[in-house]
């Protein structure tokens, strides 16, 4: 059989998407979160040549810590045909102990002394987190994450709850972790269940730590076999929360970000929900120095890097920013408390030659909006102006772009 020859596809060229963030020259803003692609050196090693800029490998502890996994361990939050719009994982920290982990950061800074190399760490008692980052530094590594979000929870006293959940924790094991630190900077990833994630970020600051990681994953229960009632993942028949990730939390993520930063001056990595160079910019546009990703390279492999740094260079040249630095915190002046928004008139305005006549915004206006959308003849939808008040319900029910525009009544 011949196969017809494509021209080869042609991305846009990446530039020099270098700059300093901690004190660290990262060579892109994308970083390889810590997660199963983190856990194992070769898998790293190919992550670096394929051009990752950093890398946390997966979170591990002090000899003798029980890992106990169990599988399966992955589920999917399927929405409208898009199977992984959320993914959902009851993995726990590495089973790879801290004389491995050393072991791989050398190898790495050897092999790849340009790349961010970074470890994730979790412990229970002082000494432990402290010998942790001891280890670590003299193995060579640039940066310690610690994991105070585990949705499984933490090693310690309190097993179920998360670390970063107690003021009083977060602020007294960073302290620790900060007084063993002598040359690295540390990040603390956090979790937004909590009630005032300011506060968090607030203790993190005193403790003299240099960064947060914002955030994780978000605690859900992925789903009900409605004949047999198993939760999944489902194994036999039983299951436990799993940690969210993917798409689907981008929002929450982008909103834990924008929170903090608008309100502690600390460096802030971003992680949850991005799987695109535009996720990142948004990421970057509230706050964070960089981005972390996993679900997104957990489903569509390593490669995704080309996509992340054309994409962001074609922007870049766009926008006419000189690095990616310009775009940290640019959104976050425009973000506001609910009475500062303007008060105006609006109204929504169909483009009557673009309409389809689906239903779909006649619908939802009529039952959940302000019943301001008439059909005409042809079923065209045509707008009541004097009921609509401008909510937006119709543009995003819509399935056709710019069909509906929501506009100021002058
Ligand atoms: C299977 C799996 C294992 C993970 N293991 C860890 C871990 O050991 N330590 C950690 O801090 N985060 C861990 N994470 C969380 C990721 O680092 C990341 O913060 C989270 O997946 C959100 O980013 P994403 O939406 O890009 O996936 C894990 C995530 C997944 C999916």
């Amino acid at each position: 059989m011949e196969y017809k020859k494509f021209k080869e596809i042609e991305i846009y060229p990446a530039r020099d998407l270098s700059y300093n963030f901690l004190g660290i020259q990262f060579e892109n803003p994308f970083i390889l979160a810590a997660a199963p692609s983190t856990d194992d050196l070769e898998m790293v090693r190919r992550g670096f040549q394929m051009g990752w800029a950093g890398a946390i490998l997966k979170t591990t502890s002090v000899e003798g810590t029980k890992v106990d996994l169990c599988y399966p361990m992955m589920s999917a939050f399927e929405h409208e045909g898009r199977k992984l719009f959320g993914m959902g994982n009851i993995d726990l920290i590495s089973e790879h102990h801290i004389d491995k982990v050393e072991y791989n950061v050398r190898m790495l800074k050897k092999e790849f002394p340009a790349k961010m190399v970074a470890a994730s760490i979790m412990a229970g008692r002082k000494e432990d987190w402290q010998h942790l980052v001891e280890r670590l530094e003299k193995a060579g590594v640039d940066l310690i994450e610690c994991s105070f979000s585990c949705p499984q929870g933490n090693i310690g006293e309190d097993p179920g709850k998360m670390l970063a959940q107690s003021l009083s924790a977060t602020e007294l094991t960073a302290r620790w972790v900060k007084e063993a630190s002598k040359r690295v900077p540390i990040s603390i990833k956090i979790t937004p269940h909590v009630t005032d994630i300011v506060e968090v970020a607030r203790a993190v600051k005193r403790s003299g730590c240099d960064a947060l990681t914002a955030s994780n994953s978000i605690q859900a229960l992925m789903g009900i076999d409605i004949k047999t009632f198993a939760p999944t993942p489902s194994l036999d028949g039983k299951s436990t929360y799993s940690g969210m990730t993917g798409p689907a939390i981008k929002p929450i993520t982008l909103r834990t970000i924008a929170e903090i930063a608008r309100n502690v001056d600390i460096p802030i990595m971003g992680t949850g929900g991005a799987s695109t160079w535009s996720d990142a910019v948004e990421f970057m546009s509230v706050g964070a120095g960089v981005v972390e990703f996993c679900t997104v390279v957990m489903h569509y492999g390593f490669r995704v890097i080309d996509d992340l740094n054309s994409g962001m260079s074609h922007y870049l040249d766009e926008m006419k920013f000189s690095s990616p630095k310009e775009i940290v915190g640019k959104a976050l002046p425009n973000i506001v408390s609910h009475n500062e928004l303007p008060r105006k008139r609006m109204r929504n305005h169909i483009h009557e030659n673009l309409c389809i006549g689906c239903d779909l915004c006649y619908v939802a206006c009529r039952d959940g909006g302000h019943n301001a959308i008439d059909q005409l003849e042809n079923r065209i939808a045509h707008i009541d102006w004097e009921r609509c008040v401008g909510c937006g319900l119709c543009k995003f029910v819509c399935p056709v772009d710019d069909c509906i525009e929501i506009m100021e009544w002058i």
